[in-house]
């Protein structure tokens, strides 16, 4: 019988999880990772599906993910462990015809929860799934270090994050042109930070958690990854800028995004591109 792990999108969420890992982003347990499986994905492995664990409150509302299946790494698991045993740190979740409880239908092998972060991967999801046209499918949260970093020495804002973030690589503003949102410090893992984070992503696929790291939103593992990963690298260098030279001697100007745009023809907020 076919197993859920030869399933192309089971195989990319591992892989995922493991590459997360190798780039130092999920120490201990840190960070967490949901898949929303495509209707004929979902279909497909019902025969696999070999559990049907209580009805539990989600804590938040998502009535635009009803009936929905989910990927989801577990509660207090390690990403490094992903690759290792995936039945025992992911699950298969299925959501209600409310949108209001879970269950798990698959995985958690050795007993747990989903991740504590599912109030604020449903809520991106439903969000996404809306202003997508249910394009994306995944939302990735990583303790990206540089990013981490950068919260403790620029203002908490949108704007700023998204410049300077845009100043450290050409293909920063290509890869991510609505910006990146920004939450100031909250309590993680519940409906406060949830509904702040989701509000957000109906602008950004990507937001980050001051003092803590970042969500980023996408179709599919690639782009999502790959977003995680352009953002990181871009904070990198602006940390390394900053710890050498904060007053930079030369960047990328207002008027270099602009022409960017028009050749590679992105649209670019205006309000990202104010005078210093
Ligand atoms: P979980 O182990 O519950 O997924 O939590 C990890 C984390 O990063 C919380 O923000
Ligand atoms: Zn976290």
């Amino acid at each position: 019988m076919k197993q859920l792990c030869d399933e192309a999108f089971f195989q990319a969420f591992v892989r995922m999880c493991d590459d997360g890992w190798q780039q130092g982003w999920h120490e201990r347990n840190g960070g967490n990772l949901s898949y929303r499986l495509r209707p004929e994905e979902a279909v497909r492995i019902q025969p696999m599906l070999d559990q049907k664990g209580p009805w539990t409150e989600i804590g938040v509302s998502v009535p635009g993910l009803a009936k929905e299946f989910f990927l989801v790494t577990g509660s207090g698991k390690y990403f490094r462990n992903v690759i290792l045993n995936p039945e025992d740190n992911t699950a298969i979740i299925e959501i209600d015809g409310e949108g209001v409880n879970y269950r798990i239908r698959w995985g958690l092998s050795g007993g747990g929860r989903p991740t504590s972060e599912l109030p604020s991967h449903l809520m991106n999801h439903e969000v996404k799934k809306e202003v997508s046209n249910g394009r994306h499918r995944v939302i990735y949260h990583a303790h990206t270090t540089n990013v981490i970093a950068l919260t403790f020495v620029l203002p908490l804002k949108d704007e700023v994050f998204t410049r300077e973030l845009w100043e450290m690589a050409t293909e920063c503003p290509v890869v991510f042109p609505d910006g990146v949102g920004v939450v100031g410090w909250m309590v993680p893992g519940g409906r406060t930070i949830a509904q702040a984070t989701s509000k957000l992503m109906y602008q950004y696929d990507a937001v980050i958690w001051a003092h803590h790291g970042m969500f980023a939103s996408g179709e599919d593992f690639d782009g999502t990854f790959g977003l995680m990963h352009t953002i990181e690298k871009s904070a990198e260098i602006l940390m390394k800028v900053l710890a050498v030279r904060p007053d930079k001697l030369q960047t990328i100007t207002p008027d270099n995004f602009r022409d960017l745009a028009a050749d590679f023809n992105v649209t670019l907020p205006e309000r990202f591109l104010y005078d210093k």
